[in-house]
């Protein structure tokens, strides 16, 4: 019986060959090779329910599982699936929309398509093309804000739940400023989000998220509810919006002019924490900056929004000097890719014009590790080790001619990572594992 039962157990072990790269720790600078594991040709074995059980050089590994499905990537780079703290699952269409700054940009645009998520089908549609397209690109774990609609978040996470893919999300809760069709009253919003949270919270790899969308959007009585609901669930994550535009900051102080500055009122609700999630954070001022690290909550950079809506450079090198713990993500649909190489192409452009060259060993920590650490789900997500989902990305630095072409000039790992995020996109993603199952190759 024993011999049957390894039997069994091996035939649904996989191991993954190629050449593996991984962080352990965040990179001081460009030349910390220290921060990461690399294995030339190294293997991943994964047991039957999605999780590494061991990771090493083939040579040492090949001989114990004689006999398990191997699949060989050859020397192409298997790293760990890329994590986005920040998007938005009913802004897919909304994408490349034209000529506005965010307020505009919500009213005219958003608004007006997140009003389709009150119909089932639409919730049902678009959550499957919405993980499909983070899927393709690389995507394995995303943290979403859905709808007002609570069904924009169930359908959500049933897609979720199908993939076995750590999906984190929540129903936006917003009761002023904006069309009813996108509204709703704080005490109804309170009951929709108890209900959720019960059915989906840490079942199977989906999370809830507390996500009032914004000041401007929110009454003192839902900043309340918000509250309330972060103050019963406690493993709950929250999300919401910080100092993305000057004319958003001057709204808000208006409609709360008792108070100092804009994080002030977050403050005031109880929603800062190391889960806090304040996407955007570009305009803090010095007593918001000091506030957000004594209170572990995260700064999350969305460049290709930050420039597509024209909202500011965020200060990365002023907030990881502070001690602020910051984060990237691709705040799709103000955002304009769902790959996060291009997000990190777009970051660091951003710390160009801020006379600071952010290094690549640095931008593919942040998309993975450094999103996990953020999380609290580093034994989880992020990198590959013992113990960790098998959730990983194949990534191929030769998928388009340019960078074919450019590749045989390359000499080291981290001009190819540079070279990965400034030419690459969803082409340069052969293959997609979540929990060890394959979601794409090429
Ligand atoms: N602030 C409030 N809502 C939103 C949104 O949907 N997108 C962005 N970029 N900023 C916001
Ligand atoms: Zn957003």
């Amino acid at each position: 019986m024993k011999g049957l039962f390894f039997g069994d157990f091996f035939e649904k072990m996989k191991i993954f060959k190629g050449r593996i790269f991984s962080f352990l720790k965040k990179p001081d600078n460009i030349h910390d090779t220290g921060s990461y594991i690399l294995l030339k040709k190294g293997a991943i074995v994964c047991d039957e329910t999605g999780v590494i059980v061991e990771i090493d050089d083939y040579s040492k590994l090949a001989k114990k599982y004689e006999g398990i499905e191997t699949e060989d990537f050859g020397s192409k780079i298997i790293c760990p699936g890329f994590i986005d703290l920040h998007n938005h699952f009913p802004q897919t269409q909304v994408i490349a929309s034209y000529g506005t700054k965010l307020l505009e940009w919500l009213n005219k645009y958003t608004f007006p398509n997140e009003s389709l998520f009150s119909d089932d089908s639409h919730c049902e549609r678009e959550s499957k093309v919405f993980l499909d397209l983070l899927n393709n690109n690389g995507i394995t774990t995303t943290v979403s804000f859905g709808s007002v609609h609570v069904n924009s978040v169930e359908y959500l996470f049933r897609e979720a739940h199908n993939r076995n893919m750590c999906v984190i999300a929540g129903n936006v809760l917003m009761d002023r400023n904006a069309p009813n069709t996108v509204l709703e009253k704080a005490d109804k919003s309170y009951l929709n989000s108890k209900e959720i949270i019960d059915r989906w919270h840490n079942v199977g790899r989906c999370k809830y998220a507390i996500t009032p969308r914004f000041a401007i959007t929110s009454t003192p009585e839902l900043m309340e509810v918000s509250q309330s609901l972060i103050e019963e669930n406690n493993s709950c994550y929250i999300q919401t919006h910080l100092s993305e535009n000057i004319d958003e900051i001057k709204t808000t102080l208006e409609l709360f002019p008792e108070h100092k500055n804009y994080l002030s009122i977050y403050d005031k609700y109880k929603m800062l924490s190391n889960k806090t999630l304040l996407a955007h954070s570009i305009h803090l001022k010095e007593g918001e900056i000091e506030r957000m690290k004594e209170s572990g909550a995260i700064a999350v950079h969305c460049p290709t929004s930050n420039l597509f809506l024209g909202s500011g450079l965020f200060k990365y090198k002023e907030l990881e000097e502070k001690g602020v713990r910051t984060a990237i993500a691709t705040d799709v649909g103000g955002g304009t890719s769902f790959s996060m190489l291009r997000t990190m192409d777009e970051a660091y452009k951003i710390q160009q014009l801020e006379n600071f060259s952010l290094n690549p060993l640095n931008s593919f920590f942040w998309a993975t590790l450094g999103n996990a650490e953020c999380l609290g789900l580093q034994n989880q997500i992020g990198s590959l080790k013992t113990g960790n989902y098998a959730d990983l990305i194949v990534l191929n630095s030769n998928s388009t001619s340019l960078m074919s072409h450019r590749m045989e000039k390359c000499e080291t790992l981290e001009e190819e990572l540079f070279i990965l995020q400034t030419l690459g996109d969803d082409r340069a993603i052969d293959a997609v594992f979540i929990a060890g199952e394959k979601i794409k190759q090429v």
